[in-house]
């Protein structure tokens, strides 16, 4: 125990009793403001207890950030990776058309603003909850069956990926017509938005899956550290920048209805900790070909030296594997690059091992076929990670462009 918690305990039950009597009946309202008045009039060098304890000051707290959520591009993509996301994908009841789709929208697309902002949604009620935002983001993606159900244009690359070899999907993980990523550095935050949104939306909408992915707590580390996945790796390394032009031309389409927008590929991909466990620190660096104490490639010193795939072991091997990861995932063409923001996720064991552990794989580009795919299917015909990790669900969304204060997500489909 530290020794700043009996304070804060005593400051918790102090300011129980001062708002206890603050809100201890409408009826005594007009008493207590006389009391304050009075207080006022006799000594006006003193602070009013009640309205200093009912205002906190919050300035610098990590639960005050708000992210903007109008824009050209929607939040939760290019805007900082919050501490814990919640991936939820729904369905669309039969009787849904196109203005259902465009009466849906415009709800869900106001709940996310206020919210975004720190006030409640309509009817919301546990409007307390809204009050920390903690960097809240809500991120809205159309699935194969929602553009059909508008009426198109479909993306090319929109539908389930093309079957792996490496994949044991359950469709309990996959799939979806409707998408909605809520992020934010505060569980409570999450859990809130998704709630609402949720209800919004179940009168058009059955929920299909949701998935809950966590990083490190906001402020364990210095933020900018490169996050390390649940086998232990520095994870993210080699990824475009956000506001640089490389990313810009990664993800961002410039295609119809979804310029501005983007799409995401997003695999659910379980990791077997307890055979990796059996493997020593050598073995673990060689799989993926970066050293796992401080993510290097085996050919450097730190972890943003580049990769060497030419150098050679004294007995005449390249150092880094070319089945290894990153010899594996690395672009073939100059086009073949993705964004990827990834969470860990970690459930309860069902089976003999001790974990149902691994990573919510969420990669974002313009073009799903011509990014993504091909070093899918590299990784999916050989990696040395495959020996630890299986695909279990994968769905493809359409991203489409944020909005500005008098629309809502989805205008350039619907409107
Ligand atoms: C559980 C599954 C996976 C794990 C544990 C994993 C882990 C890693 C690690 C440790 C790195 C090296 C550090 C870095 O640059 O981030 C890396 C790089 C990378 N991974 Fe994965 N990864 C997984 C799945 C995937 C999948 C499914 C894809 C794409 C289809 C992918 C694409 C990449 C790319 C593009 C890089 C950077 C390659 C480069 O150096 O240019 N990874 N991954």
């Amino acid at each position: 125990m530290t020794d700043s918690q009996p304070h804060s305990g005593a400051g918790t039950s102090r300011r129980r009793l001062l708002l206890g009597g603050a809100a201890a009946g409408v009826g005594m309202a007009a008493g207590v403001g006389a009391d304050r008045l009075a207080l006022a009039a006799t000594s006006p060098a003193q602070p009013d207890p009640v309205t200093a304890e009912a205002t906190p000051d919050t300035t610098g707290l990590n639960g005050a950030q708000t992210v903007p959520f109008h824009g050209r591009h929607q939040a939760g993509i290019a805007t900082p990776i919050a501490a814990y996301a919640a991936y939820v994908a729904l369905d669309l009841h039969d009787d849904v058309d196109r203005d259902g789709l465009r009466r849906l929208m415009r709800i869900l697309t106001d709940d996310a603003r206020r919210l975004s902002a720190g006030q409640a949604a309509l009817a919301d009620t546990e409007p307390e909850l809204a009050e920390v935002t903690a960097g809240l983001t809500v991120t809205f993606g159309f699935g194969p069956g929602f553009v059909t159900r508008a009426g198109g244009p479909m993306p090319s690359w929109l539908a389930p990926l093309p079957a792996f070899e490496i994949d044991a999907l359950d469709p309990a993980w996959s799939d979806g017509d409707l998408l909605m990523i809520v992020s934010a550095d505060d569980q409570v935050t999450v859990a809130h938005a998704v709630r609402m949104l949720m209800k919004d939306s179940r009168s058009f909408t059955t929920p299909r899956w949701r998935q809950d992915g966590f990083r490190r707590a906001y402020g364990s580390e210095v933020s900018g550290t490169t996050m390390r996945n649940l086998f232990g790796q520095v994870d993210g390394t080699t990824n475009p920048e956000p506001g640089t032009a490389d990313f810009d031309s990664v993800v961002w389409s410039d295609d119809g209805w979804l310029a501005g927008g983007t799409s995401l590929a997003l695999r659910r991909i379980r990791m077997n900790l307890d055979t990796w466990d059996e493997v020593d620190p050598t073995g673990r660096s060689f799989s993926v070909g970066r050293r796992i104490s401080d993510g290097a490639p085996l050919t450097g010193n730190k972890e943003g030296d580049l990769p060497d795939f030419d150098a050679k072991t004294p007995a005449g091997r390249t150092v880094i594997s070319p089945v290894s990861h990153i010899a594996r995932s690395r672009p073939e063409q100059p086009h073949e690059v993705i964004f990827r923001r990834g969470y860990n996720y970690d459930l309860p064991p069902d089976g003999d091992g001790v974990s149902e552990s691994g990573l919510i794989f969420a990669s974002f580009q313009a073009d799903v076929t011509r990014q993504f795919l091909p070093i899918q299917q590299r990784l999916a015909d050989a990696d040395l990670l495959n020996t630890w990790t299986t695909p279990i669900g994968s769905a493809v969304f359409a991203i489409p462009p944020g909005c500005d204060e008098g629309g809502y997500i989805g205008q350039t489909l619907l409107g």
